[in-house]
C-alpha cells in the first residue's frame, strides 16, 4: 500500500492560507486535509465553503474535507461545489448515517465516515460497502496539537481486518497526534492515509517533515 500524507491546514497560518496550501503542495503533500468545525459538534470554529473555494486554486491536489458539524446533510453539497474531492461525515452526527452517506455519494465526492476514539467499529457493520474511506480519530476532535491516544493502534488493526475480510478497497485514514513515531505504529496496524497538522506546519521545513513522515510510514508498510 502506498502511504498518503495529508497535511491539515488547521495548523497553517490562516492569514496566508492560499500560500500555505501552495507550500504544502510543493512540499509533497498527497492530499490537503481541511477541518471544518461549527462550534457545536466540537468546541472550536474554523471555516466554511467560501474559504475552501478561496484556496481551491492554490493546488490541484485532492481536497479532503473533514466535517465536524452537526448538520452535514445540508452542507455536504456546498463543500462539494466549493471544490471538495472527498467529504467525510462523523457517524456520531448522523442519526440516519446510511442516508447521509448516500447524500455525499450523490454530490460526486468520495465518501468518508469518521469515528471518534470511543465510537465502536460496529457502527460501520452495515455501511462499510458504501464508503471509500474510514477516518479514525486518534485524538478527540476539535484541536490540533493533541497527543495520539495509544488504544487507537488496536482499533486500526481491527478495522483493517474487517475491511480485508470483505475485500473492500476502503482507505483507513488516521487523524490526530500523527508524528514520525506514531505514524509507524498506525501504518503497521493498517492505516494508509495520514493526516498531520502540527507535525507538518509546526516546524519550518514542510518538505522535510512530509518526507520524514512518508519514510516512516513506508518503512512500516514495507515491513508489515
Ligand atoms: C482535529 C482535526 C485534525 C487536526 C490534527 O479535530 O481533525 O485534522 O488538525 O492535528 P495534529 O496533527 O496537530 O494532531
Ligand atoms: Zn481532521
Amino acid at each position: 500500500m502506498t502511504p498518503r500524507i495529508a497535511p491539515s491546514i488547521l495548523s497553517a497560518d490562516f492569514g496566508r492560507l492560499a500560500a500555505e496550501v501552495a507550500a504544502v503542495d510543493a512540499a509533497g503533500a498527497d492530499w490537503i486535509h481541511l477541518d471544518v468545525m461549527d462550534g457545536h459538534y466540537v468546541p472550536n470554529l474554523t471555516f466554511g465553503p467560501q474559504v475552501v473555494r478561496a484556496v481551491r486554486d492554490a493546488t490541484t491536489k485532492p481536497f479532503d474535507v473533514h466535517l465536524m458539524i452537526t448538520d452535514p446533510d445540508t452542507y455536504a453539497p456546498k463543500f462539494r461545489d466549493a471544490g471538495a474531492d472527498s467529504i467525510t461525515v462523523h457517524a456520531e452526527t448522523c442519526p440516519h448515517l446510511h442516508r447521509s452517506l448516500q447524500g455525499v455519494r450523490e454530490t460526486g465526492a468520495r465518501v468518508g465516515v469518521s469515528l471518534n476514539p470511543h465510537t465502536p467499529l460496529s457502527v460501520l457493520d452495515h455501511v462499510l460497502e458504501d464508503v471509500d474511506l474510514v477516518l479514525l480519530m486518534t485524538v478527540n476532535p476539535g484541536f490540533g496539537g493533541q497527543s495520539f491516544i495509544p488504544q487507537m493502534g488496536e482499533k486500526v488493526r481491527r478495522l483493517r481486518s474487517l475491511i480485508d475480510a470483505r475485500g473492500l478497497p476502503v482507505d483507513i485514514e488516521v487523524d490526530g497526534g500523527i508524528n514520525t513515531r506514531t505514524i509507524f505504529e498506525v501504518a503497521q496496524a493498517g492505516a494508509n492515509v495520514f493526516v498531520a497538522g502540527s507535525a507538518v506546519f509546526g516546524g519550518g521545513d514542510y518538505a522535510e517533515a512530509i518526507r520524514a513522515l512518508r519514510a516512516r510510514a513506508a518503512e512500516a508498510l514495507g515491513g508489515a
